[in-house]
């Protein structure tokens, strides 16, 4: 039978040095929190039963813990005394009897699953009561010094406060990740005294109380030491958050991904990439953005949560929890906003905005468009420079537009209001009322033309001159229909008032 593991995750801290309302292990990297990134490495153990001891910001950490690591118990420590403090707060909690406990720190983000995998099976072999990973530093200041016996077993840990000179010359560190057997941590923890340098109770010191109850401490060296690096300021979280992400783009490298850029290319943790992705420059993929085979994704992209099928192509684009449908075409600068659904080879082109829209397959919004609440059948075509107009001031109405809609350039759909299958608008038009599948509807008048009117309403200005030239050299517009009149009220203008241009037609 393999031996209970109970995992002691401590995050009471108050992280000072990072100046930030937001608790320390709540700060992300990778779009995971730190005490987020511990936590899921240790679900690679699949622990009896974890124990985070929360002190600090308690609330904002209980409710992150709440909404996105259910199964966790949680342990408040009122006060800071100290590591050894907590990890008794903590394994009072858990209710364990028996077996082993992996003690860590809420603030090293880049440890691995593998790791931990790897450090408690030597604590295990080896049939330790207290194990330590440790690594060397170039620089240790401020970590507990690995203090090794011939034979190489660890006779202390001497924190940095209380280290002599010598102590202090050490380079092996205590990474903060302690294995116990819980025997003997039951029996260590209400033994430890804070008579130290800074009045805590430290949980290192049980590796004192090992040696003087004769039983041995073993301490294991992880090479890659970043994995047990912390992140105490915001100059240390962007450096750890940089390697992070050099690591996820190189993981996706060698499954199949092409990327151009790694510095440029920033990849979330829950991010799901499909074979032969390939991803240009300055693309941030976020969330849990998941994008099909060979997409062409960049430059200059940004996608949060969005789902992007295969062989899908998305430029200078930011869209947040929406789908790009397998073979669609998007951008350059569209903005996808949470809702928009484009159907399978369909295309949002240039300047457009969509929301809560749903874009029918082969449907197409190629130029300077807002498409809000909105439903698009497939194959249709929406005009250039079409607004969909979703607000009355007071609600939010639905336009729905048929399958094989032909829509001419700068039309306002005025929602509520439907257009059926393989129906037309005309350019310019307001559409404020149904129009029946097979419909032509347009609401723009017919053109007016007033001749002569720069010659008498803006005589002596350059546009009258050019008239005149033009005028002069005979040039006529064949086929113009025009009122003949020579006034004009303030008000009006060319192009405008179809009644008038009407009486000239009759
Ligand atoms: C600790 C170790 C040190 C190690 C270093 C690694 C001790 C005494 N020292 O030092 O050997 O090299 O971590 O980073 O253990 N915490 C609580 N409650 C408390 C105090 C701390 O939950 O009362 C939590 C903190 O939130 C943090 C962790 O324990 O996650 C470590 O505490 P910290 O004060 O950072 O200890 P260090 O001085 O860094
Ligand atoms: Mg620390």
């Amino acid at each position: 039978m393999t031996r209970e593991l109970t995992v002691i995750v401590l995050a009471a801290g108050n992280g000072k040095r990072m100046k930030s309302k937001t608790p320390k292990v709540l700060h992300t990297i990778g779009g995971r929190s730190m005490v987020g990134h511990v936590l899921t490495a240790v679900e690679a153990l699949q622990p009896d039963r974890v124990v985070a001891v929360v002190g600090h910001a308690r609330e904002q950490v209980i409710g992150h813990l709440e909404q996105h690591h259910t199964g966790i118990a949680i342990a408040v420590q009122e006060e800071q005394l100290g590591t050894g403090h907590a990890a008794r707060v903590g394994l009072a909690a858990s209710g364990a009897t028996s077996g082993d406990v992996l003690v860590l720190t809420a603030d090293t983000p880049l440890l691995t699953g593998e790791t931990l995998v790897w450090f408690m099976e030597h604590h295990r072999e080896a049939n330790r009561s207290v194990s330590i990973l440790t690594a060397e530093v170039p620089d240790p200041t401020g970590y507990g010094r690995i203090v090794r016996g011939e034979g190489g077993d660890v006779r202390a840990i001497v924190e940095e406060k209380d280290a002599s000179a010598e102590e202090r010359a050490i380079a092996e560190i205590n990474s903060g990740i302690l294995a116990f057997d819980l025997d003997f941590l039951a029996s260590a923890l209400p033994r430890l005294g804070n008579a130290n340098a800074s009045a805590e109770y430290y949980l290192t010191d049980a590796v004192k109380l090992a040696a003087a109850d004769g039983v041995r401490t073993g301490g294991y060296l992880l090479a890659d030491r970043i994995q047990t690096e912390g992140a105490n300021d915001r100059v240390q979280l962007a450096a750890l958050g940089r390697e992070l992400n050099r690591r996820i783009v190189e993981r996706w490298m060698r499954a199949g991904v092409t990327v151009i850029d790694p510095a440029s290319t920033w990849i979330h943790v829950d991010v799901d990439l499909g074979q032969d992705v390939t991803i240009l420059p300055d693309v941030q993929l976020l969330g849990a953005t998941s994008i099909g085979e060979d997409a062409l994704i960049g430059p200059d992209v940004t996608l949060t949560d969005c789902e992007v099928g295969a062989g899908a192509h998305v430029v200078r684009t930011q869209a947040t929890l929406s789908v790009i449908g397998d073979g669609a075409d998007v951008g350059p600068f569209a903005h996808l906003r949470p809702g928009t659904v484009l159907g399978a080879r369909g295309k949002i082109g240039g300047f457009v905005e969509t929301k809560n829209a749903e874009i029918g397959e082969g449907a197409k919004v190629p130029h300077l468009s807002y498409v809000g609440d909105a439903t698009i059948g497939e194959m249709s075509n929406i005009g250039a420079g079409t607004i969909f107009a979703n607000y009355d001031g007071v609600k939010k109405h639905h336009t729905t537009i048929g399958a094989h809609v032909r829509s001419g350039s700068n039309v306002t759909f005025v929602a509520p209001v439907t257009v059926g299958d393989g129906a037309g608008t005309g350019a310019g038009s307001l559409i404020r009322q149904d129009v029946p599948p097979g419909a032509m509807a347009m609401s723009a008048g017919p053109q007016r033309v007033i001749e002569d009117w720069a010659q008498t309403r803006r005589a002596g200005t350059a546009m009258a001159e050019a008239a005149a030239r033009a005028a002069a050299e005979g040039v006529l517009v064949a086929g113009a229909q025009t009122s003949g009149e020579h006034e004009e009220s303030h008000t009006g203008g060319p192009g405008v008032g179809a009644a008038d241009s009407r009486r000239s037609e009759s």
